[in-house]
């Protein structure tokens, strides 16, 4: 789940044809080799930062370039693929972007000292005095894209109304036509699309404060490239000192290093304490992982079975018949409900209750939701008890969702 999230937050690239623009071409002066991603909406600023970069270290510029668009394929750009071209194209990737809450980078490369930040952003009307989602009017609909990380806020701020679309520039479009008067979005693409329009002026983002909202810019490099990211880091340091790093990355990112956010901080600190709590009642780390193996019962057979109905009727034409996934993402499976995911019943539901149907969200009645409920549990491999499932229980059940039946990556 946490993969399709980020399959459209710029960490998809693909690889397609590298046209590469060699200076000189023969081994004389020192050349700094930089490799840019010419379908992200940073290309302009990352080309503009390798050449003040070059010119810092006196040095030609070997600019690469690859498409990580993909063209219409969505397969994604491997992360296995940035190692290839830090090892074999280029002396450091410049511009890849590391979420500050979690920090991976590709398997195989090294990153530098983050020089810059960027993210998603609140992006609302100037004039509107909202820099937060809280402090948004009650019931405001705010444009999110479709399978992006911002669409995970609107769970613990139920306030605002989540307004879905299956494209950035239809969630733009949305905010431009005054169809919505707020959206989440990933700041350099709201900043591409409007500087393109030249309607920049006509809005204001604002960095959310939000688990997985914050990126820190590194550039990535091989082992063997070790003096050229060092290098760079000084170059870095002189053009921070100058006060150029900051109009270089303007208005795509901010100089500086992202703070994690403190939402995700404090969610983390929740979550661990749950589980001291949990450890020390139990006493060893074992029986923990017992507990994992034998699920709860939440909710009675009855309410699977009438669940199943009420989930054909007001889920499947998205999700699918066997909850395999359709426009929207697969309801079962360890995808769904991974480890990696850490989703408790609550968050899930939260989701369904405030988000889904998503073209008519909290439409139902609660026995509705709860039901469906029931019925994604059992198909998750969670058994039926004696207890029914409440409105209230699942609200704030604190139960682990994860996919138990057939085969379990067991970790
Ligand atoms: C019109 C299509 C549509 C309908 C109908 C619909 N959904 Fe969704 N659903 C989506 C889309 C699109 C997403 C992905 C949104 C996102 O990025 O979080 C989604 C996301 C979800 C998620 C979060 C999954 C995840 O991996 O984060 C859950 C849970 C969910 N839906 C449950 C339901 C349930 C239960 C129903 C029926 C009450 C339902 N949906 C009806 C389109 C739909």
């Amino acid at each position: 789940m946490k993969q399709q999230m980020f399959k459209k937050s710029r960490l998809a690239w693909l690889v397609g044809s590298a046209a590469v623009l060699l200076y000189g071409g023969t081994a004389v002066a020192a050349e700094l080799s930089v490799c840019i991603d010419k379908s992200s909406p940073t290309a302009a600023m990352d080309s503009g930062l390798a050449h003040a970069i070059a010119t810092q270290e006196a040095n030609t510029l070997a600019l690469h370039e690859f498409d990580g668009s993909g063209g219409g394929d969505d397969d994604g750009f491997s992360m296995k693929e940035f190692g290839k071209l830090a090892k074999a194209t280029c002396s450091l990737v410049l511009g890849f972007p590391v979420d500050a809450d979690s920090k991976s980078t590709p398997p195989g490369v090294l990153a530098t000292t983050p020089y810059g930040h960027t993210g998603f952003v609140l992006v609302t009307p100037k004039g509107s005095k909202a820099t937060t989602l809280d402090q948004l009017p009650k019931n405001t609909d705010v444009a999110v894209t479709y399978q992006t990380t911002p669409n995970l806020y609107f769970v613990d701020h139920p306030g605002v109304n989540a307004d879905i679309h299956l494209t950035d520039d239809d969630a733009l479009s949305a905010l431009e036509k005054r169809k919505v008067h707020a959206a989440m979005l990933w700041q350099p693409t709201v900043v591409h699309y409007l500087v393109g329009k030249h309607e920049a002026a006509r809005f204001s983002y604002h960095e959310l404060d939000e688990p997985h909202a914050q990126f820190n810019l590194v550039a990535l490099y091989d082992a063997e490239h070790a003096p050229a990211a060092m290098e760079f880091e000084k170059a870095i340091a002189a053009l921070t000192e100058s006060g150029q790093l900051a109009k270089l990355l303007a208005p795509y990112a901010q100089a500086g290093l992202a703070m994690p956010s403190s939402r995700g901080k404090s969610a983390m600190l929740k979550r661990s304490a749950v589980e001291g709590g949990i450890d020390r009642l139990c006493g060893s780390k074992k029986s923990s992982a017992k507990t994992d193996a034998t699920p709860p019962a939440l909710f009675t057979s009855t309410q699977a079975d009438s669940g199943k109905i009420k989930y054909l009727t007001y889920c499947a034409m998205c999700h699918g018949p066997t909850l395999q996934g359709r426009a929207g993402p697969a309801l079962t499976g360890p995808n769904f409900a991974s480890a990696k995911a850490k989703f408790h019943v609550s968050e899930v539901f939260t989701i369904v209750a405030n988000n889904m149907p998503a073209t008519s969200p909290g439409t139902l009645a609660h026995e509705d939701y709860v039901e469906i409920m029931a019925f994604l549990l059992q198909q998750n491999g969670y058994p039926a008890g004696d207890k029914a499932l409440t409105f209230e229980d699942a609200t704030k059940s604190k139960v682990k969702l994860l996919y138990r039946a057939g085969p379990i990556d067991n970790k």
